[in-house]
Protein backbone atom coordinates (compact mmCIF):
# COMPACT_ATOMS: atom_id res chain seq x y z
CA UNK A 1 0.00 0.00 0.00
CA UNK A 2 2.76 2.10 0.90
CA UNK A 3 4.50 1.86 -2.33
CA UNK A 4 1.28 2.36 -3.93
CA UNK A 5 0.73 5.88 -2.48
CA UNK A 6 4.13 6.59 -3.00
CA UNK A 7 3.64 6.46 -6.83
CA UNK A 8 0.44 8.47 -6.42
CA UNK A 9 2.57 10.90 -4.56
CA UNK A 10 5.13 11.36 -7.31
CA UNK A 11 2.46 10.97 -9.97
CA UNK A 12 0.64 14.33 -8.61
CA UNK A 13 3.76 15.99 -7.87
CA UNK A 14 4.69 15.25 -11.37
CA UNK A 15 1.20 16.40 -12.61
CA UNK A 16 1.61 19.77 -11.38
CA UNK A 17 5.27 20.37 -12.17
CA UNK A 18 3.99 19.92 -16.02
CA UNK A 19 0.94 22.21 -15.23
CA UNK A 20 3.29 24.82 -13.62
CA UNK A 21 5.71 24.45 -16.35
CA UNK A 22 2.96 24.66 -19.08
CA UNK A 23 1.41 27.49 -17.54
CA UNK A 24 5.01 29.03 -17.59
CA UNK A 25 5.37 28.10 -21.30
CA UNK A 26 2.06 29.25 -22.12
CA UNK A 27 3.55 32.42 -24.68
CA UNK A 28 0.23 33.04 -25.59
CA UNK A 29 -2.49 32.93 -22.90
CA UNK A 30 -6.00 33.68 -24.08
CA UNK A 31 -8.99 34.39 -22.25
CA UNK A 32 -11.60 33.51 -24.46
CA UNK A 33 -12.92 34.23 -27.81
CA UNK A 34 -13.33 37.52 -28.35
CA UNK A 35 -15.89 38.39 -31.50
CA UNK A 36 -15.94 36.73 -35.04
CA UNK A 37 -16.62 38.69 -37.49
CA UNK A 38 -17.94 38.34 -41.05
CA UNK A 39 -17.43 39.72 -44.49
CA UNK A 40 -21.53 39.90 -46.04
CA UNK A 41 -23.24 41.33 -49.06
CA UNK A 42 -25.73 43.09 -46.65
CA UNK A 43 -24.68 43.26 -43.20
CA UNK A 44 -27.71 45.31 -41.99
CA UNK A 45 -30.52 42.27 -43.48
CA UNK A 46 -27.63 39.46 -42.20
CA UNK A 47 -28.15 41.24 -39.01
CA UNK A 48 -31.59 40.84 -39.17
CA UNK A 49 -31.48 37.35 -39.81
CA UNK A 50 -29.31 36.26 -36.83
CA UNK A 51 -31.35 37.92 -34.57
CA UNK A 52 -34.95 35.94 -35.94
CA UNK A 53 -33.16 32.84 -36.51
CA UNK A 54 -30.53 33.09 -34.00
CA UNK A 55 -31.87 34.84 -31.15
CA UNK A 56 -28.51 37.49 -31.27
CA UNK A 57 -29.67 40.90 -29.49
CA UNK A 58 -28.36 44.38 -30.74
CA UNK A 59 -25.59 44.97 -29.03
CA UNK A 60 -23.33 48.27 -31.43
CA UNK A 61 -22.69 49.83 -34.78
CA UNK A 62 -20.00 51.36 -36.57
CA UNK A 63 -21.23 53.23 -40.12
CA UNK A 64 -21.49 56.58 -41.70
CA UNK A 65 -23.55 57.63 -38.43
CA UNK A 66 -20.63 57.42 -36.63
CA UNK A 67 -17.83 58.62 -38.75
CA UNK A 68 -17.06 55.48 -40.83
CA UNK A 69 -17.18 56.00 -44.93
CA UNK A 70 -16.07 52.91 -46.37
CA UNK A 71 -17.90 49.90 -44.11
CA UNK A 72 -20.71 49.54 -41.81
CA UNK A 73 -20.65 46.60 -39.37
CA UNK A 74 -22.87 45.67 -36.95
CA UNK A 75 -22.01 43.76 -33.43
CA UNK A 76 -24.71 41.21 -32.12
CA UNK A 77 -24.81 39.81 -29.08
CA UNK A 78 -25.62 36.57 -27.57
CA UNK A 79 -24.60 35.36 -24.07
CA UNK A 80 -20.65 35.61 -24.46
CA UNK A 81 -20.73 35.30 -27.96
CA UNK A 82 -20.14 38.27 -30.18
CA UNK A 83 -20.58 38.31 -33.78
CA UNK A 84 -20.01 41.25 -36.31
CA UNK A 85 -21.73 41.77 -39.03
CA UNK A 86 -19.58 43.99 -41.55
CA UNK A 87 -20.60 45.43 -45.43
CA UNK A 88 -18.25 47.74 -47.26
CA UNK A 89 -19.77 50.78 -48.41
CA UNK A 90 -17.80 51.40 -51.28
CA UNK A 91 -16.99 49.64 -54.85
CA UNK A 92 -13.38 48.48 -54.13
CA UNK A 93 -10.94 47.43 -51.28
CA UNK A 94 -10.18 44.48 -49.28
CA UNK A 95 -13.96 43.43 -48.47
CA UNK A 96 -15.54 43.37 -51.43
CA UNK A 97 -12.62 41.49 -52.80
CA UNK A 98 -13.48 39.20 -49.76
CA UNK A 99 -16.75 38.77 -50.46
CA UNK A 100 -16.41 38.54 -54.34
CA UNK A 101 -13.84 35.28 -53.87
CA UNK A 102 -15.68 33.99 -50.82
CA UNK A 103 -19.33 35.02 -50.37
CA UNK A 104 -20.14 35.76 -47.06
CA UNK A 105 -17.75 34.28 -44.55
CA UNK A 106 -15.84 34.33 -41.52
CA UNK A 107 -13.22 37.22 -42.11
CA UNK A 108 -11.78 37.17 -38.15
CA UNK A 109 -11.35 34.97 -35.55
CA UNK A 110 -10.60 37.59 -32.89
CA UNK A 111 -9.32 36.51 -29.37
CA UNK A 112 -9.08 37.81 -26.30
CA UNK A 113 -6.00 38.69 -24.05
CA UNK A 114 -4.43 40.84 -21.67
CA UNK A 115 -1.77 42.11 -23.77
CA UNK A 116 -2.33 42.21 -27.66
CA UNK A 117 1.76 43.51 -28.24
CA UNK A 118 3.25 40.81 -26.63
CA UNK A 119 0.98 38.62 -28.10
CA UNK A 120 1.71 39.77 -31.61
CA UNK A 121 5.49 39.68 -30.54
CA UNK A 122 5.67 36.09 -29.34
CA UNK A 123 3.77 34.98 -32.50
CA UNK A 124 5.59 36.94 -35.13
CA UNK A 125 8.82 35.82 -33.26
CA UNK A 126 8.02 31.81 -33.72
CA UNK A 127 6.46 32.49 -37.85
CA UNK A 128 3.11 34.19 -37.90
CA UNK A 129 2.69 36.54 -40.97
CA UNK A 130 1.56 40.08 -39.51
CA UNK A 131 -1.77 41.35 -40.57
CA UNK A 132 -2.39 44.12 -38.54
CA UNK A 133 0.81 45.96 -36.09
CA UNK A 134 -0.21 46.25 -32.82
CA UNK A 135 -2.56 49.50 -33.06
CA UNK A 136 -4.17 51.93 -29.86
CA UNK A 137 -7.49 52.94 -30.22
CA UNK A 138 -9.14 55.54 -28.45
CA UNK A 139 -12.30 56.97 -27.18
CA UNK A 140 -14.29 58.43 -24.07
CA UNK A 141 -14.49 55.68 -22.95
CA UNK A 142 -10.81 54.54 -22.68
CA UNK A 143 -8.45 52.64 -24.80
CA UNK A 144 -8.38 48.44 -26.60
CA UNK A 145 -5.12 47.82 -28.30
CA UNK A 146 -5.90 45.42 -31.18
CA UNK A 147 -3.16 43.30 -33.04
CA UNK A 148 -3.37 40.69 -35.91
CA UNK A 149 -1.68 37.61 -37.63
CA UNK A 150 -2.58 35.57 -40.79
CA UNK A 151 -3.87 32.34 -40.74
CA UNK A 152 -5.34 29.38 -43.07
CA UNK A 153 -6.70 31.15 -46.17
CA UNK A 154 -8.06 35.26 -45.85
CA UNK A 155 -9.08 34.00 -42.14
CA UNK A 156 -7.07 36.64 -39.76
CA UNK A 157 -6.61 36.38 -35.87
CA UNK A 158 -7.16 39.61 -33.80
CA UNK A 159 -5.62 39.83 -30.50
CA UNK A 160 -7.68 42.31 -28.42
CA UNK A 161 -6.48 44.03 -25.19
CA UNK A 162 -9.87 45.56 -23.72
CA UNK A 163 -8.94 45.53 -19.65
CA UNK A 164 -8.50 49.86 -20.15
CA UNK A 165 -12.04 50.25 -21.65
CA UNK A 166 -15.27 50.74 -20.34
CA UNK A 167 -17.43 51.13 -23.63
CA UNK A 168 -19.85 48.98 -25.39
CA UNK A 169 -17.73 47.32 -28.02
CA UNK A 170 -14.70 48.78 -29.36
CA UNK A 171 -13.94 52.69 -30.15
CA UNK A 172 -15.55 54.17 -32.44
CA UNK A 173 -18.69 51.99 -32.06
CA UNK A 174 -21.81 53.41 -30.62
CA UNK A 175 -24.84 51.50 -28.77
CA UNK A 176 -26.94 50.22 -31.05
CA UNK A 177 -30.74 50.39 -29.85
CA UNK A 178 -33.39 48.83 -31.71
CA UNK A 179 -36.71 48.16 -31.56
CA UNK A 180 -36.81 45.07 -32.71
CA UNK A 181 -35.67 42.70 -29.78
CA UNK A 182 -36.71 39.10 -30.37
CA UNK A 183 -35.58 36.81 -27.12
CA UNK A 184 -32.47 35.32 -27.02
CA UNK A 185 -32.46 31.30 -28.22
CA UNK A 186 -30.16 30.11 -25.31
CA UNK A 187 -26.93 30.20 -27.25
CA UNK A 188 -23.98 30.81 -24.64
CA UNK A 189 -20.44 30.62 -25.82
CA UNK A 190 -18.59 29.34 -29.04
CA UNK A 191 -17.39 26.01 -28.08
CA UNK A 192 -15.06 25.26 -31.19
CA UNK A 193 -14.28 26.89 -34.26
CA UNK A 194 -13.41 24.76 -37.15
CA UNK A 195 -11.30 25.05 -40.28
CA UNK A 196 -11.24 23.58 -43.74
CA UNK A 197 -7.68 23.21 -45.26
CA UNK A 198 -6.58 21.50 -48.73
CA UNK A 199 -5.39 18.47 -49.40
CA UNK A 200 -2.57 17.29 -47.47
CA UNK A 201 -2.25 21.34 -45.55
CA UNK A 202 -4.25 19.78 -42.10
CA UNK A 203 -0.90 19.15 -40.65
CA UNK A 204 1.14 22.61 -41.63
CA UNK A 205 -1.76 24.14 -40.24
CA UNK A 206 -1.74 22.01 -36.77
CA UNK A 207 1.90 22.90 -37.15
CA UNK A 208 0.95 26.30 -37.19
CA UNK A 209 -1.14 26.61 -34.17
CA UNK A 210 1.43 24.37 -32.22
CA UNK A 211 4.56 26.47 -33.22
CA UNK A 212 3.05 29.82 -33.50
CA UNK A 213 0.28 29.94 -31.12
CA UNK A 214 1.44 27.10 -28.52
CA UNK A 215 -1.78 25.01 -29.04
CA UNK A 216 -1.48 21.02 -28.52
CA UNK A 217 -3.69 18.45 -30.37
CA UNK A 218 -6.17 17.00 -28.70
CA UNK A 219 -7.69 14.83 -30.90
CA UNK A 220 -6.66 13.19 -34.62
CA UNK A 221 -8.95 11.55 -36.73
CA UNK A 222 -8.14 9.50 -40.15
CA UNK A 223 -10.23 8.96 -42.81
CA UNK A 224 -10.47 5.35 -41.15
CA UNK A 225 -12.78 7.38 -38.60
CA UNK A 226 -14.82 9.62 -40.66
CA UNK A 227 -15.45 8.12 -43.90
CA UNK A 228 -18.66 6.89 -45.48
CA UNK A 229 -19.51 4.34 -48.52
CA UNK A 230 -18.41 7.45 -51.02
CA UNK A 231 -16.58 10.27 -49.17
CA UNK A 232 -14.16 11.12 -46.75
CA UNK A 233 -11.49 13.67 -44.61
CA UNK A 234 -9.21 13.76 -42.36
CA UNK A 235 -9.40 16.00 -38.57
CA UNK A 236 -7.52 17.00 -35.66
CA UNK A 237 -8.06 19.42 -32.95
CA UNK A 238 -6.39 22.19 -31.86
CA UNK A 239 -6.65 23.18 -28.17
CA UNK A 240 -4.98 26.55 -26.61
CA UNK A 241 -3.23 26.11 -23.11
CA UNK A 242 -6.34 26.29 -20.79
CA UNK A 243 -8.84 24.36 -23.45
CA UNK A 244 -10.76 27.88 -23.93
CA UNK A 245 -10.11 27.70 -27.27
CA UNK A 246 -10.56 25.17 -30.01
CA UNK A 247 -9.97 24.62 -33.33
CA UNK A 248 -10.62 21.58 -35.73
CA UNK A 249 -8.28 21.58 -38.77
CA UNK A 250 -10.23 19.42 -41.29
CA UNK A 251 -8.85 18.37 -44.98
CA UNK A 252 -10.46 15.95 -47.59
CA UNK A 253 -9.35 12.66 -48.12
CA UNK A 254 -9.89 10.12 -51.30
CA UNK A 255 -13.20 8.31 -51.91
CA UNK A 256 -15.53 7.39 -54.44
CA UNK A 257 -17.01 10.33 -54.33
CA UNK A 258 -15.84 14.50 -53.57
CA UNK A 259 -15.57 14.71 -49.88
CA UNK A 260 -17.64 17.25 -48.38
CA UNK A 261 -14.62 19.60 -47.48
CA UNK A 262 -13.31 19.83 -51.33
CA UNK A 263 -16.94 20.93 -52.04
CA UNK A 264 -16.38 23.22 -49.70
CA UNK A 265 -12.79 24.53 -51.02
CA UNK A 266 -14.59 24.58 -54.52
CA UNK A 267 -17.48 27.09 -53.50
CA UNK A 268 -15.32 29.08 -50.90
CA UNK A 269 -12.22 29.65 -53.55
CA UNK A 270 -9.88 28.79 -50.48
CA UNK A 271 -9.61 27.27 -47.36
CA UNK A 272 -11.68 29.05 -44.86
CA UNK A 273 -13.58 28.90 -41.52
CA UNK A 274 -16.45 25.66 -41.94
CA UNK A 275 -18.51 25.55 -38.95
CA UNK A 276 -19.32 27.49 -35.85
CA UNK A 277 -20.48 25.38 -32.80
CA UNK A 278 -22.11 27.61 -30.11
CA UNK A 279 -22.87 25.97 -26.89
CA UNK A 280 -26.25 25.99 -24.98
CA UNK A 281 -27.23 24.46 -21.47
CA UNK A 282 -30.86 23.45 -23.04
CA UNK A 283 -30.30 21.89 -26.71
CA UNK A 284 -33.59 20.95 -27.02
CA UNK A 285 -35.83 24.50 -26.44
CA UNK A 286 -32.78 25.85 -28.59
CA UNK A 287 -33.42 23.98 -31.73
CA UNK A 288 -36.80 23.84 -31.51
CA UNK A 289 -37.03 27.84 -31.00
CA UNK A 290 -34.14 27.93 -33.90
CA UNK A 291 -36.50 25.85 -36.43
CA UNK A 292 -39.77 27.72 -35.38
CA UNK A 293 -37.41 30.39 -36.52
CA UNK A 294 -36.38 29.34 -40.09
CA UNK A 295 -33.32 27.47 -39.47
CA UNK A 296 -33.08 24.25 -41.58
CA UNK A 297 -31.19 21.72 -39.62
CA UNK A 298 -29.28 18.49 -41.31
CA UNK A 299 -32.13 15.36 -41.52
CA UNK A 300 -30.87 12.64 -39.58
CA UNK A 301 -32.93 8.92 -40.61
CA UNK A 302 -35.28 7.66 -38.05
CA UNK A 303 -33.28 4.53 -38.22
CA UNK A 304 -30.50 7.11 -36.00
CA UNK A 305 -32.49 6.53 -32.90
CA UNK A 306 -33.52 2.75 -33.27
CA UNK A 307 -30.55 1.40 -31.05
CA UNK A 308 -29.65 4.68 -29.70
CA UNK A 309 -29.16 3.59 -25.80
CA UNK A 310 -27.33 0.31 -26.25
CA UNK A 311 -24.51 3.19 -28.33
CA UNK A 312 -24.56 5.25 -25.46
CA UNK A 313 -26.27 4.24 -22.39
CA UNK A 314 -28.82 6.23 -20.58
CA UNK A 315 -29.41 9.53 -20.76
CA UNK A 316 -31.22 12.53 -19.41
CA UNK A 317 -33.26 13.45 -21.64
CA UNK A 318 -36.40 12.01 -24.09
CA UNK A 319 -35.31 9.53 -26.82
CA UNK A 320 -38.85 10.27 -28.98
CA UNK A 321 -38.03 13.86 -28.10
CA UNK A 322 -34.72 13.63 -28.94
CA UNK A 323 -36.11 12.46 -32.39
CA UNK A 324 -38.43 14.48 -33.07
CA UNK A 325 -35.77 17.47 -33.12
CA UNK A 326 -33.26 14.95 -34.84
CA UNK A 327 -30.84 15.89 -32.29
CA UNK A 328 -27.75 13.31 -32.22
CA UNK A 329 -25.93 11.91 -29.32
CA UNK A 330 -22.41 10.81 -28.45
CA UNK A 331 -20.74 9.37 -25.43
CA UNK A 332 -17.20 9.61 -24.37
CA UNK A 333 -15.55 8.16 -21.42
CA UNK A 334 -15.78 11.56 -19.28
CA UNK A 335 -19.83 11.96 -20.18
CA UNK A 336 -22.29 12.41 -23.15
CA UNK A 337 -23.08 15.37 -25.96
CA UNK A 338 -26.02 16.44 -28.10
CA UNK A 339 -25.47 18.16 -30.81
CA UNK A 340 -26.97 19.08 -34.30
CA UNK A 341 -26.09 20.63 -37.61
CA UNK A 342 -27.93 23.48 -39.60
CA UNK A 343 -27.38 23.67 -43.40
CA UNK A 344 -25.34 26.07 -44.74
CA UNK A 345 -26.30 29.66 -43.70
CA UNK A 346 -25.46 31.35 -46.73
CA UNK A 347 -25.97 30.65 -50.24
CA UNK A 348 -22.88 29.02 -51.47
CA UNK A 349 -22.70 25.60 -49.28
CA UNK A 350 -19.91 26.77 -47.12
CA UNK A 351 -20.43 28.06 -43.21
CA UNK A 352 -22.62 26.37 -41.64
CA UNK A 353 -23.32 26.24 -37.16
CA UNK A 354 -23.41 23.45 -34.92
CA UNK A 355 -25.52 23.52 -31.58
CA UNK A 356 -24.02 21.27 -29.03
CA UNK A 357 -24.66 21.10 -25.49
CA UNK A 358 -22.06 19.13 -23.41
CA UNK A 359 -23.29 16.81 -20.09
CA UNK A 360 -19.65 15.72 -19.29
CA UNK A 361 -17.73 15.20 -22.72
CA UNK A 362 -14.81 16.90 -24.06
CA UNK A 363 -14.72 15.53 -27.21
CA UNK A 364 -17.02 16.02 -30.79
CA UNK A 365 -18.64 13.80 -30.97
CA UNK A 366 -17.21 11.30 -33.34
CA UNK A 367 -19.79 8.38 -32.98
CA UNK A 368 -22.10 10.68 -34.82
CA UNK A 369 -19.78 11.22 -37.79
CA UNK A 370 -21.22 8.84 -40.39
CA UNK A 371 -24.90 9.46 -39.41
CA UNK A 372 -23.83 13.17 -40.06
CA UNK A 373 -21.95 12.79 -42.62
CA UNK A 374 -24.33 10.51 -44.93
CA UNK A 375 -26.79 13.35 -43.69
CA UNK A 376 -24.50 15.54 -45.83
CA UNK A 377 -23.57 13.83 -48.76
CA UNK A 378 -27.68 13.29 -49.42
CA UNK A 379 -27.57 17.34 -49.09
CA UNK A 380 -24.50 17.43 -51.86
CA UNK A 381 -26.59 15.16 -54.05
CA UNK A 382 -29.43 17.64 -53.74
CA UNK A 383 -26.99 20.28 -54.55
CA UNK A 384 -25.14 18.28 -57.83
CA UNK A 385 -22.11 18.02 -56.15
CA UNK A 386 -21.44 14.91 -54.96
FE1 LIG B 1 -18.00 20.77 -34.57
Amino acid sequence: MATIKKINDLQSTEYELKKIFADAEDFLPLLGTDYVEFYVGNAKQSAHFYKTAFGFQSFAYAGLETGLKDRVSYVLKQGKIRLVLTSPLEKNGEINAHINTHGDGVKVMALWVDDATKSFEETIKRGAKPFMEPTKEVDENGYVIRSGIHTYGDVVHIFVERKNYTGPFLPGYKKWESHYNPAPVGLKYIDHIVGNVGWKEMNTWCNFYADVMGFTQIISFTDDDISTEYTALMSKVMSNGNGRIKFPINEPAKGNKKSQIEEYLDFYGSPGVQHIAVATDDIITTVAAMRDRGIAFLYVPDTYYDDLIERVGEIDEDVAVLKQHGILIDRDEEGYLLQLFTKPVVDRPTLFFEVIQRKGAQSFGVGNFKSLFEAIEREQANRGTL
